[in-house]
């Protein structure tokens, strides 16, 4: 179906382009902090509504009926799955998202090389297909690593850093003859080789990567999209996609340099590490040492009698979804006249910010959370660390064992604390799957069980107290 010319003239569509991309600006900066990232959120929306309404009134639409279709399929497949997702996968959730965008870019790429006329688009199509494809494949992989389909460990295998290097020099001699060859079936033919090969290369270049690195990955896969998404504006003449796909892409790479810097690594070691013969590989490894359990009694008169407590949320209590009760806790602490802090790390956790979303949903007041370099040297005044379903960020193998998947990575030193109590289900590791020293040290206590029932527990002990 073909719909008449266009309703807006070019003059009013970069308008309300220009208005879309104020609002993707104005988008960013209220989601710097979790007091306006509603709101932010809200404003990049209409944005984007702005941009796909000015797009269909500025442009003659071919197809309309498919691209309506295709449109409802997405919306009907997204939107419940973006209203179901636990907080706790919302980092597969962006994956998968991110992973379509790159891909999108790719196609639209390799849609446009026919009519392409000047080795400057073509360029623009080589760069767009390739990035897109390696974010769709290395998106798709870090899916399945977080979705636990495939291992979370690094995989390697002999020979893998020659094959990545065959692969990206294939697909530059790839990229050359496409750019320079006159449009024609084997040019097209050559830009789907090169977008196979981006597919391998996006699949080799996550693969090495440790679970613990995941996160990471995805915010630099973000940004490969945001890049791809600006070239495909330069492709399509569209100022819009350039401006959006530049702020995705400059963005993403300042998350991902904020967070290997929380993590302490640089971003190469994160990508090559295991390429070069592996720090990422943790032991699953359960040693049989003693450690010293108690009841939700002796939690409680530890916790009741102190009179400084730093309580350090992780992944546990997210899953365990005892924020609430976590909150009740501190409540019912602090009106005992104990001094309570939350001790936030930055990668806590599943996604950036986690723990901020976590307890601000149960109204824990921002002034008691305190980030890392903020709250690290309390600890040696704390009389109890209470660690909730936190295990990697707290964990002194960072600190002491090279070669070790976190090594390197700044902790919460809850272990500065004069006792410290786990709440947790099990001796089982957390995510970089390797042990905590902190367990086994004589100033330690474990709660054994589900944090939200843990916490009830001991906030009906300290009640009673
Ligand atoms: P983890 O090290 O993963 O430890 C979580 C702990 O929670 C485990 O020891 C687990 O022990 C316990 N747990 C799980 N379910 C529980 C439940 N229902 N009740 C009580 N305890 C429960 O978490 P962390 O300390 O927050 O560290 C985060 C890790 O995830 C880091 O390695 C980080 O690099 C990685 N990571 C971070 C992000 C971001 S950006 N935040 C994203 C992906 C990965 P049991 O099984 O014995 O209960």
């Amino acid at each position: 179906m073909r719909i008449g010319g266009p309703i807006l003239d070019p003059t009013w569509t970069a308008l309300l382009y220009l208005v879309a991309a104020v609002f993707f600006i104005l988008a960013l900066q209220g989601l710097s902090s979790p007091r306006h990232a509603r709101r932010g959120n809200a404003i990049g929306a209409v944005g984007a509504a702005v941009a796909l309404v000015t797009v269909f009134l500025s442009s003659r639409i071919e197809n309309l009926a498919w691209i309506l279709g295709a449109i409802a399929v997405g919306v009907a497949i997204a939107a419940p799955v973006a209203r179901r997702v636990k907080m706790t996968q919302m980092p597969q959730l962006v994956a998968a998202f991110n992973g379509v965008g790159g891909g999108a870019a790719a196609l639209v790429a390799l849609l446009e090389l026919p009519h392409s006329e000047s080795e400057w688009v073509r360029v623009a199509i080589v760069f767009t297909l390739l990035v897109g494809a390696v974010s769709f494949a290395g998106s798709a992989v870090t899916f399945a690593k977080l979705q636990e389909l495939m291992t979370t460990r690094p995989v390697t295998f002999l020979g893998l850093p020659v094959l990545m290097g065959a692969v990206l020099l294939a697909a530059l001699a790839a990229a050359v003859a496409v750019v320079l060859m006159p449009v024609s079936s084997v040019s097209l033919l050559v830009a789907v080789v090169l977008l196979v090969l981006g597919l391998v290369a996006g699949v080799l270049l996550v693969l090495p990567v440790g679970g613990a690195d995941v996160p990471i990955v995805i915010s630099l896969l973000n940004a490969f999209t945001g890049l791809a998404v600006a070239a495909s504006g330069l492709v399509l003449g569209n100022v819009l996609l350039v401006v959006a796909g530049t702020l995705v892409g400059a963005s993403g790479t300042i998350l991902t340099r904020l967070m290997a810097a929380a993590m302490g690594r640089s971003v190469t070691h994160i990508m090559f590490g295991a390429f070069r013969g592996g720090s990422t590989a943790g032991s699953t490894a359960v040693s049989d040492r003693p450690v010293r359990s108690g009841s939700a009694e002796d939690v409680a008169v530890l916790l009741g009698y102190a009179q400084k407590v730093i309580i350090v949320p992780g992944y546990g209590l997210a899953v365990a979804q005892g924020q609430h009760t976590a909150a009740e806790l501190a409540s019912a602490l602090e009106s005992r006249g104990v001094d309570v802090e939350f001790a936030i790390h930055p990668v806590a956790g599943r996604m950036p910010g986690h723990m901020n979303v976590l307890l601000a949903e149960a109204n824990v007041p921002y002034e008691s959370l305190k980030e890392m370099a903020e709250v690290n040297g309390d600890f040696k005044q704390a009389d109890v660390a209470l660690v909730v379903g936190a295990n990697d960020v707290v964990n002194p193998a960072a600190k002491s064992t090279p070669g070790s998947p976190i090594y390197g990575m700044p902790i919460l030193e809850a272990g500065d604390a004069k006792q410290v109590v786990f709440l947790k289900r099990s001796m089982r590791p957390g995510f970089a799957g390797i042990e905590n020293d902190l367990l086994y040290e004589p100033q330690t206590t474990l709660l054994f069980g589900d944090a939200k029932e843990s916490l009830t527990k001991v906030l009906t002990a300290v009640k009673a107290l």
